[in-house]
């Protein structure tokens, strides 16, 4: 694939919840700057659509299909990584799910779920990364967290308690391996033009509903397109970062300096 700039060059990167929304903006941005990549998600149709669409642009992915709360998915994508680049550099940790309903009419499973798929495979992915990081001299970690980490509204129950966890793994992780070379941050997106959203507005009776929101909210008066959030990723992803670890970035329009 023709660089850009190619800030990724020789880089290897896994990316989770690749086949849609900002996972795969952020996919086909680091495919552009030259990274070769795993992209991993659960819904094979669309996983592979990106693949295509990646190849037929030049760049260089593999496919791992499953789910990221399994430790098994975990270890096909970074395994794929090794056997077929011979090394693993980022890891953007972004597959997430959002049940919304209120405490008391919230199942048990589905907050075990979200939490599973939200929190629990961030942790299992870094598990098996972090050695192979270590064996490359470095890497960078980047987690997919939300405005609703800290800002709230009712019905985000599991959604928010996954999203504020994220913010304390990361810091772990980036005082505990920010000196062997591996960074870690967290993102914090606002209001972005994804799948989740289209969903929420249905949710509600359609866009007309949901749009008023969102300009009351995010002072930017729009959705951040997944590019726009995938520039953000690539900055924390590539070397010009290399002095930010530990940190949690609003990518959010000013939505969380609102009151
Ligand atoms: N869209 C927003 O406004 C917004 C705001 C803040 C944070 N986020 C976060 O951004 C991340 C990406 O969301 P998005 O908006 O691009 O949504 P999206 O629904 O377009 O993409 C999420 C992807 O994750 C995949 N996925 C879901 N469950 C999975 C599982 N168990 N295993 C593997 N893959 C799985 C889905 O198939 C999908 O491709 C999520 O963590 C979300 O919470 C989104």
């Amino acid at each position: 694939m023709s660089t850009k700039q190619g800030r990724l060059s020789s880089k290897t990167a896994i990316i989770t919840g690749a086949a849609s929304g900002i996972g795969k903006g952020t996919a086909l941005l680091f495919a552009e700057e030259g990274a070769n990549l795993i992209l991993v998600d659960i819904s094979e149709d669309k996983l592979n659509e990106v693949a295509a669409e990646i190849r037929e642009l030049g760049g260089s992915c593999e496919v791992v299909c499953g789910s990221v709360g399994l430790m098994k998915t975990a270890e096909e994508a970074v395994a794929l990584a090794v056997s077929t680049y011979g090394k693993l550099d980022i890891l953007f940790n972004n597959a997430g799910i959002m049940p919304v309903g209120d405490i008391l009419d919230y199942a048990e499973e589905t907050w075990d779920q979200v939490l599973q798929v939200n929190l629990k495979s961030m942790f299992l992915m870094c598990k098996k990364a972090i050695p192979e990081m270590l064996k490359a001299n470095g890497g960078s970690i980047i987690n997919t967290s939300s405005v609703m980490a800290n800002l709230t509204e009712p019905g985000y129950t599991a959604y928010s308690a996954s999203k504020a966890g994220i913010i304390g793994l990361t810091k772990e992780i980036a005082v505990s391996y920010t000196e062997k070379g591996i960074r870690c941050n967290s993102i914090a997106p606002g209001w972005v033009e994804t799948d989740m959203n289209v969903k929420l507005a249905d949710s509600m009776g359609g866009m007309d509903k949901l749009y008023p929101i969102i300009k009351q909210q995010q002072p930017l008066g729009r959705m951040a397109t997944t590019r726009e959030v995938a520039y953000a990723v690539l900055f924390l992803a590539s070397d010009e970062s290399i002095v930010v670890s530990g940190s949690h970035l609003a990518i959010d329009g000013a939505a969380s300096a609102a009151i």
